[in-house]
């Protein structure tokens, strides 16, 4: 008989289901997670933090199907995740993902403009499309004006919003983010987070970003607090942080 797959909430675009997940060393078996359910909703940023070797990284890359639980469901944008094979589940991750990561992940020969480009020429777009998106983009996160610069003649703040422009560029529908401000001084984390808020809000984006900065909890729509492989809290706030209604800048 085939599994019942839960229906979506409606507003969630990211929904799982007593997902479980355990790492093997030798013979020892670690339970990283267990048994957690979430619903993650479209149009707002949640932050899921809590302390280091939690789980938080593990749930992320579950949730985005960069790797498959023991037990459980995801479902993204109505689809399971599970039933996909490898292709579409890359295919899926190409088309309606973006990343954002602590070390940004940019090439050092790429100019900022190219380094939003490249993952635009995986995606069946023309040439103008690639060339609109990509000056939408680095207009969108403030940093146009660099567009000519490589990694290491950028700031850290910098190089995170061109990371930020690169995702954006594909018109995600699903952002995830693992610690993105953390190699980062208050002030440009601040910026970053404004930014993932703003990109929730305009674009109607589920954006879902892990961080354990205490800094950043009010900048959130939503809250979910980890420890020990489970949610132990999940708290919504109802009057978030406004992101300053401006370019980013720093
Ligand atoms: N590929 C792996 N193989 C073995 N163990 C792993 C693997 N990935 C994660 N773990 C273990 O799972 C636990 C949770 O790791 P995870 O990276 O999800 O934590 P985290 O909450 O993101 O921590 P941090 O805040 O330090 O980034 C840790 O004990 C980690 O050592
Ligand atoms: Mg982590």
């Amino acid at each position: 008989m085939p599994e019942l797959v839960p229906p979506l909430p409606s507003s969630a675009t990211l929904v799982a289901q007593n997902i479980a997940k355990s790492f093997a060393s030798g013979r020892l078996t670690t339970p990283v997670l267990s048994n957690l359910s979430v619903s993650i909703d479209a149009g707002e940023l949640t932050l899921i933090s809590g302390p280091s070797g939690c789980g938080k990284s593990t749930l992320l890359s579950i949730l985005s199907g960069l790797q498959t639980p023991d037990a459980g469901h995801v479902m993204a944008l109505s689809e399971s995740l599970q039933t996909m094979d490898s292709h579409r589940r890359e295919a899926f991750r190409l088309h309606h993902t973006g990343f954002v990561f602590q070390g940004f992940n940019l090439f050092p020969a790429l100019t900022a403009r190219e380094q939003v480009r490249l993952p635009l020429q995986y995606l069946d777009l023309s040439s103008q499309e690639i060339d609109r998106r990509t000056d939408e983009s680095l207009e969108e996160v403030g940093i146009a004006h660099r567009h000519h610069l490589r990694p290491a003649e950028l700031s850290g703040g910098e190089k995170q919003r061109v990371a930020i422009a690169r995702a954006l560029a594909k018109l995600p529908a699903l952002l995830f983010a693992d610690e993105p401000t953390s190699a980062l001084d208050a002030a440009s984390g601040q910026v970053i987070i404004d930014l993932l808020h703003r990109i929730a809000r305009a674009h109607g984006t589920t954006v879902l970003c892990v961080s354990h900065d205490p800094r950043l909890i009010s900048h959130a729509d939503r809250v979910l607090t980890m420890e020990d492989g489970r949610i132990l809290n999940d708290s919504r706030q109802l009057t978030p942080h406004r992101p300053q209604d401006r370019r980013a800048s720093c």
